[in-house]
This record gives C-alpha cells, sequence and structure tokens, in this order.
C-alpha cells in the first residue's frame, strides 16, 4: 500500500532539496545539428549524432534562495557575462513554470572548456544546469526528460545528459508544438568495443568566436542554397553512421562525420553574407590529417562553429596523431580525448 508523505517529512524532503551540483562533460556531433525549425523550443532541422567526451567537465550547483529577488549567477567565481546570465535566468524560468515554485536560485558554475571557442561549452554548461536545477527544484525527471529540458536551454546539450554515443531526435514535424517538444530528446547509441576511439581536440585558438553558432545557424538555414541539400544527405549519414558504429568500424565512423563537417561548413561558406570559421591554421592542421592518411594512420576531422579540429583515430594512435597536430599548430594546447560519462548530480547535496 502506498501511503502520503507525511507533513514534515514532505517539509524535509523540501529543505534537502535546496541545492544539488551536477557534472556534466561536453560532445562533439559526428553527425552535426545546423539549422533549427523552431527557435523558441530549440527545435533542431536534422538528427544529430555525437561523442561525449571525457575532458572539459562543467560542474555547476544551484541552490535555491528563499527570499531573494533574483537570479545570481558565477562563471569560474565572476559574475556571468550578460548574454548567459540572460539565458540561464530563461532557463530556471522553464524549470520554475514545471515545478510550479517562485523561489529564486544562485548557481555557480565552473568551467574547464574554453567558453565560445566552438568547443561546445553551451552543451555541457546546460546539461548541468538541467540535471542540478530540476534536483533543486524538487523535479523528478528521467534521462529522457532531462535531455529535452537541456535542449531548451542549448540544443546540444540534450546529447551531453548520456554518455558515451547518443542520438538527438529531431523530432515530429506537422503536430503540435507540444508534440514537437515532446518528441525531440536524445537517446544513447550502441557503438562496437571494437571502435575505441579517440578524439584529438587541437584549440586552434581559444578566444570566443566572432559570429555565434546560433546566428550562423539561423543564416545559413534563411540563405544558403547549400542548406537543403547537406539536411537531405545528413538524414543518409546518420544511417551509415549507427550501421558504422554498430560494427565499430572506425575508418567509416571517420568517414561519415568528415564529410557531414565538412558539408556543414560549405552550408555556411555559402550563406549571404558567409560564415567562415575555419583558419589558416585550422586548414594547416586539414593538411596534416591527410598526410597523416596517406602514410596509412587513420584519421578523420570534424569541425563545429569555431577554427578549432578535432581527430577522430584509434585509440593506439592518439599519441600519433596528436603529435602531428602539434607539428602543424605549433604552440597551440593540443587534448587527448576518449568517449566520457553522462551527466549526474554529484553526492552530497542529493535531494
Ligand atoms: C556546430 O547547441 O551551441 O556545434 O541550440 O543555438 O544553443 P544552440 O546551438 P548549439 O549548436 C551547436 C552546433 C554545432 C554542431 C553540433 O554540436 O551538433
Amino acid at each position: 500500500m502506498r501511503t502520503e508523505p507525511t507533513a514534515p517529512a514532505q517539509e524535509r524532503r523540501e529543505q534537502q532539496a535546496q541545492a544539488a551540483t551536477a557534472l556534466a562533460h561536453p560532445n562533439i556531433a559526428l553527425i552535426k545539428y545546423w539549422g533549427k525549425s523552431d527557435e523558441r523550443l530549440f527545435l533542431p532541422r536534422t538528427d544529430s549524432l555525437s561523442m561525449t567526451l571525457d575532458i572539459f567537465p562543467t560542474t555547476t550547483r544551484v541552490a535555491l534562495a528563499p527570499g531573494a529577488g533574483h537570479d545570481s549567477v558565477t562563471f569560474n567565481g565572476a559574475p556571468a557575462p550578460a548574454e548567459a546570465h540572460r539565458r540561464i535566468v530563461a532557463f530556471l524560468e522553464l524549470v520554475r513554470e514545471r515545478a510550479a515554485r517562485e523561489v529564486r536560485a544562485v548557481v555557480d558554475t565552473v568551467n574547464t572548456v574554453p567558453t565560445g571557442a566552438g568547443l561546445a561549452s553551451s552543451a555541457s554548461g546546460f546539461a548541468a544546469l538541467a540535471v542540478a536545477a530540476a534536483a533543486a527544484y524538487g523535479l523528478d525527471l528521467d534521462a529522457t526528460a532531462l535531455s529535452r529540458l537541456a535542449r531548451r536551454g542549448s540544443g546540444s546539450a540534450s546529447r551531453s545528459v548520456f554518455g558515451g554515443f547518443a542520438v538527438w531526435h529531431a523530432g515530429l514535424r506537422g503536430g503540435t508544438p507540444a508534440q514537437a517538444d515532446l518528441s525531440s530528446y536524445a537517446e544513447a547509441v550502441h557503438a562496437s568495443a571494437r571502435l575505441d576511439p579517440a578524439l584529438v581536440v587541437a584549440v586552434v585558438d581559444a578566444g570566443a568566436k566572432t559570429v555565434s553558432s546560433r546566428e550562423a545557424m539561423r543564416r545559413t538555414v534563411a540563405t544558403s542554397p547549400l542548406y537543403e541539400p547537406w539536411a537531405r544527405s545528413s538524414a543518409a549519414d546518420l544511417a551509415d553512421m549507427r550501421t558504422a558504429l554498430d560494427a565499430g568500424d572506425l575508418d567509416a565512423v571517420g568517414e561519415i562525420a568528415e564529410r557531414n563537417a565538412l558539408g556543414m561548413h560549405a552550408t555556411m561558406l555559402a550563406a549571404r553574407p558567409a560564415v567562415r570559421y575555419m583558419s589558416p591554421a585550422s586548414l594547416r592542421v586539414l593538411d596534416a590529417v591527410l598526410q597523416l592518411r596517406r602514410d596509412g594512420t587513420a584519421a578523420y576531422v570534424t569541425m563545429d562553429a569555431g577554427p578549432n579540429v578535432k581527430v577522430l583515430c584509434r585509440s593506439k594512435d592518439a599519441d600519433r596523431v596528436a603529435a602531428a597536430v602539434r607539428d602543424a599548430a605549433p604552440g597551440r594546447p593540443v587534448h587527448i580525448a576518449r568517449p566520457g560519462p553522462g551527466a549526474r548530480l554529484l553526492p552530497g547535496e542529493r535531494p
């Protein structure tokens, strides 16, 4: 028989649920998300698929602040920049609406990924925020619901809820907004253990980008004649990618990821005005990867909304690939990532 919690038990639960801390890692898309069908709901035009990394985690603590008139947000110990603050407060509004509570919060985020450098800091950031805020406000959400919620902060964050590989469904078209919202979330994807991949991340330039990914994808969808063809080919790439992951075929995974990413950059180059994230240093890394392949090492590039280059290779080749990338981009940081875990609450303040 199920008994309702007594009033003191309920109160105790609410007091315990006042603060929660979550950890999440960035993810890198092998099949890209580029273009929205609904800006307010963060619904993507296409499905995408990513690998969550084991480096550059974000840790976010959300503590409810009864009596406070507004939310306060820090990034690495300093007040968050205005735009980040605005996005986080908008996200908290959504959580408050779901929880039917008005209490404001204090959000402290520690980010180890260079912000705004096309390294998906918003993915780990909003995945950690979704998990911590849901717990602090007493929402009991499963991984699918957390993914859907994280999506509303930043589309790619929906995938960082999961470890390893994840596919984010674009969701149903043609229904009501509520149906579309419900149907767009990420879920884990099977990859054979034979794959054993590494991703070598070349931080060609850690400065903030000049055109945000949000603006760039908006402009691409609105003006690029190459957008629709890429979106169509991306659906075929996704199907091929799932087969390749299942088979643990690293060369196929790499080839598909590379063509999908370079195709996405082609859509932007054809936007009006053009958006170009590749810099001369990025191209030097792309050339080094071609040379690695000619010399018999499986290595494939992917790039996001910035000049940094990520190189997919076999785990056993990661040091050799990193050395070649360092030679091509002297003095720039190079990191080796492997598949990492999904977002999770940290113990201690678990409600
Ligand atoms: C190029 O998820 O940062 O990294 O949903 O507007 O916050 P918003 O965009 P965001 O875009 C990521 C784009 C990408 C490709 C990808 O991660 O799939």
